[in-house]
């Protein structure tokens, strides 16, 4: 990033503040509402809870948004507790404890502290009730309860005494949330809302439910809190409202009176497009619907707009030409906190980006750990889901010493960027041209060049911290011995699981999906795909091949490809790949690579099945532990801090090789 403006000026108007309703936000920068689960004690405003979203804060952000609150239904007595927790969200009822309004108001303190403003999004979802029965989206398979007007009634006045609850606490605005899967959305959506009561009917009737809330909210708490909706700007649906049907309702919803601010995205929770959209969607890639909230509505309305923005320059870009007042940069927020401020001093370069992995959001939703041992994630930042450790064990280091990282990695940089920030002389050793190890292999996939930004930015922090990265460098043990290191962290990363088992594996046209996405080999014209793996790496294997032109197959060992993908990114992963006619062969596992033909094994019955016509078999199971090299350190005992970290130790994913590393680094 360039610029010979000075930074102030550069961002004029995303550090200018903004009077919403009775808030004045200090700039435009916002963290919209993201349940990633940062409270240790079951949703109460925690420590943790504090240190991760109130970094944001402290980073420059002028909005926080936090976490969803999990509002009261009139649910039957019983009802299972599923409904009671909710996902990716504080607790159900919560608000109206005292104990966890006590909480709230410790933790808008710090908000202010920090200069920023307190937004609490209130939520019903619509899963179990809801306008009328009709299932929230295809994937689902159960059909909601409608509500009758006592129950609607019920929920029209939790509204407002959760907005009474956060206005005591110390919030300064609240946002009633019709966006996604919740129940005021089921009201707005035609394909949802098949009343034909007071609540139903056409774009102007179906707001009755949202003015409804805003006037019920409005009443209790007055012109005290900024009060505002989030929508989905146009519902990716069949028989769904589209974007000129949501700016009817918005208007109207604006001509009441009663709205502050507009929170417009678009996406619903289970695919394409998500309203958390993976790195294969363009930055801001819907921003035409702030444009068009920003033109419809009344100028003392702010409009937020959000999706995929984490660049500063951007948002700035987006604010100047009319898009929207407020920028949401969430993701961007849990990747850097203080990205804000590093923008504002010109360290732009400084910036650790979002690379839209999802990570984040998938382990928030999916998870199955009990939610008070369950931590967030991110791959690029290891502080966040770690903020108490980082906050109590974050220190510079006593004694510097030369340490020495063999792998260039997402582990051995992490390693090596941590312990240079401590105050260790680092000595890098990557046996590539180039850093990023599996990360660089990942970004060579169509629509996951996002990862490369990561590679820049711990290529810019060791350059800029001063550590001796030796690139295409040899780390055997004689190697690493002569740079007579007082610590060694082996990153040596993994190598891609060859599957001895199966006959046949030695021929001359099996190769690894890993050397396929970095060009080192070259297949045929029509490729089977051998799937042992459940995350990104197939598909896009598959998607890469298939975009040269290739007739592509993929043979899955289980139920479905990118089985453990988050259901934010799924849709857009598998549609590319039905984009490219690639076909899918579910449930089986390979047994055998004749010449002319390929034998597989049921996975449920152990029936045979074979498979003719292959031109090259392309292997995607895994990886290896590469650990030989910290073996033998091992082994000779030379070396008393000697550490083995990130898939050299276990393969898994970025954010535990990112934190692996920089914990290892923590404890030098
Ligand atoms: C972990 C996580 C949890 C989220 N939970 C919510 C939520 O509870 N309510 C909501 O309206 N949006 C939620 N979102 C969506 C964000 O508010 C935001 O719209 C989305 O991340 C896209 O913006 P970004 O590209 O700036 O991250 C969540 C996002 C993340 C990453
Ligand atoms: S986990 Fe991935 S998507 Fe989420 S904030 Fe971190 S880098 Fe971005």
């Amino acid at each position: 990033m360039t610029s010979n403006q000075p930074p102030s000026t550069r961002f004029e108007t995303l550090f200018s503040p903004l009077q919403v309703g009775s808030m004045t936000v200090p700039n435009r920068i916002c963290e919209t509402t993201n349940g990633i689960g940062a409270s240790a004690s079951g949703g109460f405003l925690d420590e943790r809870f504090i240190e991760h979203h109130v970094a944001k804060a402290r980073g420059g952000a002028g909005w926080i948004g936090s976490e969803t609150w999990i509002l009261n239904s009139p649910l039957p007595p019983q009802a299972p507790d599923e409904f009671n927790t909710g996902v990716a969200a504080l607790r159900y009822g919560l608000y109206q404890m005292p104990e966890f309004i006590e909480t709230v108001g410790r933790f808008c303190d710090e908000v202010h502290k920090a200069n920023s403003v307190a937004v609490f999004q209130l939520t019903h979802l619509n899963f179990a009730m809801a306008a009328s029965p009709v299932p929230v989206a295809d994937p689902y398979d159960w059909i909601p309860h409608e509500l009758d007007d006592q129950m609607i009634e019920f929920i029209i006045n939790t509204y407002a005494d959760a907005a009474q609850q956060a206005k005591s606490a110390g919030a300064d605005g609240v946002e009633i949330h019709c966006a996604h899967e919740t129940l005021p959305h089921s009201f707005l959506s035609p394909a949802m809302n098949k009343r034909s009561d007071r609540w139903g009917g056409d774009a102007r009737a179906r707001i009755a439910f949202v003015a409804e809330v805003l006037e019920r909210v409005r009443n209790r708490v007055g012109d005290s809190l900024a009060v505002g909706i989030r929508v989905n700007g146009e519902e990716s649906r069949q028989g769904g409202y589209d974007n000129m049907e949501m700016r009817e309702m918005t208007y109207h919803l604006g001509e009441t009176g009663l709205l502050d601010f507009l929170n417009v995205d678009v996406g619903h929770c289970w695919g394409d497009h998500s309203y958390v959209p993976p790195s294969y969607h363009g930055h801001a890639q819907y921003r035409d619907v702030g444009k068009a909230a920003r033109t419809d509505l009344d100028k003392s309305i702010a409009v937020l707009f959000t999706g995929r923005i984490n660049d500063p320059v951007l948002a700035e870009e987006l604010l100047q030409d009319g898009y929207c007042d407020l920028v949401g940069m969430t993701r961007a927020g849990i990747a850097d906190p203080d990205f804000p401020n590093k923008a504002k001093q010109g360290r732009m370069i400084e910036i650790r980006r979002c690379i839209g992995c999802n990570r984040c959001i998938g382990d928030a939703v999916h998870s199955k750990t009990p939610d008070m041992v369950r931590r967030p994630m991110c791959s690029v930042n290891p502080v966040v889901g770690n903020e108490l450790k980082w906050k109590a064990e974050y220190t510079p280091a006593e004694n510097p010493q030369h340490v020495v990282v063999v792998g260039g990695g997402a582990a051995g940089l992490e390693a090596a960027r941590i312990a240079s920030l401590r105050g260790h002389r680092v000595t890098l050793l990557e046996q590539n041209k180039q850093l990023g190890g599996q990360l660089y292999i990942a970004s060579r996939a169509p629509g996951r060049d996002a990862f490369e930004d990561q590679i820049y930015y711990q290529e810019n922090q060791l350059q800029r911290q001063g550590v001796d990265v030796q690139l295409g460098a040899r780390a055997d043990f004689e190697a690493v011995k002569a740079l007579r290191p007082d610590a060694l962290i082996v990153a040596s990363g993994s190598i891609p699981r060859v599957p001895a088992e199966v006959e046949g594996i030695d021929l001359p046209h099996v190769v690894q999906g890993w050397d396929v996405l970095q060009s080192a080999v070259t297949t045929g014209e029509r490729v089977a795909v051998i799937s042992q793996e459940d995350y990104f790496e197939t598909p896009n294997v598959a998607e890469f091949l298939a975009q040269q032109g290739k007739q592509v197959e993929v043979f899955h060992k289980w139920t479905q490809v990118g089985a453990d993908i988050d259901r934010y990114s799924i849709s857009t992963v598998l549609g590319r790949l039905e984009q490219y006619a690639v076909k899918m062969h579910p449930n089986l596992r390979l047994r055998a690579i004749k010449p002319e033909r390929l034998e597989f094994v049921s996975a449920h019955t152990g029936r045979h099945y074979s498979f003719d016509g292959f031109d090259s078999v392309v292997l995607v199971y895994g990886s290896t532990p590469d650990s030989s090299l910290y073996d033998e350190f091992k082994k000779d005992g030379s070396i008393e801090k000697l550490y083995l970290v990130g898939s050299a130790w276990v393969p898994r994913r970025i954010a535990e090789a990112t934190q692996h590393g920089a914990h290892v680094a923590m404890e030098i």
